[in-house]
């Protein structure tokens, strides 16, 4: 059969590499796609979020299964599209993607079915919000209620930081109509770690676990990013606290939603603050991780094709996920600034002098063609992705082939993985 995958990322190349293995998939598009990911895939020049051309390229190609990478798409209703046109499409449709598309929804779920998140109150109003922050502790943390790609959560050390944040969101309008609204939550401390799963809105399939290292630099310092790496699985998520969160958060979830007239059918990720009291929900998103996606891919033995269709026929109950016990470790290599403004357009070298096998890929993130040559298109640029017998042994190899390739500028994070 053939197969879309909708984005352009270092997530969408691991999606269509494991996709592009499947005995029953003959050929992979990708739309936007990006330099990487055509060695997989054969990219198309279509907008993740152009759902017109979207649906009448995958009617022209006679695709029969899309699947959808980044929220955007989903939070703004591609699978109702896609479904309302009768065309196959994996994902959550918009209503149940607002588990990720708005924060202060996400909050009125998890408090009204119990499942442990931080305390919160939301906010529209400016001066009410500053009222309320004169008498917070601190930290504390400011979210932005909308999507705004990772950068609209801010922990706030002081009174005044928090003020700061709260300008950033509803005077500077920084991220749209997404900062109308805010939420203004207690700051948890603990590890953090992801829990992914697939889910028909019946059963629930966990991926292996995985943890992201979010900030900018070495030692967990600077801004938040997307993400400047990530192992699996995580040491931290013992069976212990997988029961929990399987129980108290995953199977509530997934509850909750079918009791809204929401059904979940996806991929569903819940981002954790392990704390001392026990695992507690620092978001949802609605699909696959970046770069979580890209180790974890990297170990699933399952067909993804299987498992994808499963999820559309409410038939997971019958799939068993099966995946390679090595830990695999992702190591992001970015451009400098990232993610702050950052200079596009340097060459990439080094990538072809690697030995690319079942246990080292190099997933690209932001790349385009220049002629003969590969050069960078975004802030995160590569993913470069090993298996190992031990995380440490992951990692290494992650690094060692990090190292022999390079372009201007290159920001990489020393330590992934090396708290393990
Ligand atoms: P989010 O986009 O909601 O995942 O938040 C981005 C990052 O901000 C998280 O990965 C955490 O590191 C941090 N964060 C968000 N909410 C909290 C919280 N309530 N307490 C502490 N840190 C948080
Ligand atoms: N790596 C975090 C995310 O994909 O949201």
């Amino acid at each position: 059969m053939k197969v879309l995958v909708v984005g352009g990322g270092g997530r969408e190349h691991a999606l269509a590499w494991k996709l592009s293995r499947s005995p029953r998939v003959s050929q992979v598009y990708c739309a936007p796609g990006n330099a990487g990911i055509s060695a997989v895939a054969e990219c198309v020049d279509i907008g993740a979020t152009d759902l017109d051309r979207l649906v009448g390229f995958v009617r022209e190609m006679g695709i029969s299964l899309t699947v959808v990478g980044p929220e955007d798409p989903l939070c703004r209703g591609i699978v109702d599209r896609f479904e309302k046109e009768g065309l196959r499409i994996f994902g959550p449709r918009a209503s149940a993607a607002e588990l990720e598309g708005s924060k202060i929804f996400s909050k009125r779920i998890m408090t009204q079915y119990m499942i442990p998140t931080a305390t919160a109150r939301s906010f529209e109003d400016p001066q009410r919000a500053r009222e309320f922050l004169e008498g917070a502790d601190f930290p504390t943390v400011i979210k932005a209620d909308g999507l705004a790609a990772g950068k609209g959560v801010f922990i706030a050390a002081s009174f005044q930081e928090a003020c700061e944040a709260l300008d950033t969101c509803m005077a500077e309008r920084k991220f749209g109509d997404a900062g109308n609204r805010i939420l203004i939550e207690e700051f948890l401390q603990g590890e953090e770690a992801s829990v992914l799963a697939f889910t028909d809105g019946k059963t629930i399939a966990v991926l292996p676990t995985a943890r992201d290292y979010k900030r900018a630099y070495d030692g967990d310092e600077g801004p938040n990013t997307g993400g400047m790496g990530a192992y699996s699985p995580s040491t931290a998520l013992t069976s212990d606290i997988m029961d929990q969160v399987v129980g108290q958060i995953l199977v509530p979830v997934v509850h909750a939603m079918n009791r809204e007239g929401r059904t979940y059918k996806g991929v569903l990720y819940a981002g954790l603050m392990l704390t001392k009291g026990g695992p507690k929900v620092i978001e949802f998103n609605c699909r696959l991780g970046d770069p979580e996606a890209q180790p974890v891919l990297m170990r699933l033995q399952t067909d993804l094709v299987d498992i994808l269709e499963a999820v559309l026929d409410e038939t997971l109950e019958n799939i068993e996920l099966e995946y390679d016990e090595r830990p695999a470790c992702c190591v992001v290599m970015a451009s400098e600034g990232y993610p702050g403004p950052t200079k596009l357009g340097h060459r990439i070298v080094g990538i072809d002098t690697l030995e690319i096998d079942e246990e080292l890929q190099v997933f690209h993130a932001a790349t385009e063609h220049a002629g003969e040559s590969v050069i960078t298109a975004g802030g995160r640029v590569l993913g470069v992705t090993a298996m190992g017998a031990t995380v440490a042994g992951a990692r290494d190899k992650a690094y060692a082939a990090a190292s022999k390739i390079s372009f201007e500028g290159c920001q990489m994070r020393t330590d992934i993985a090396k708290d393990v």
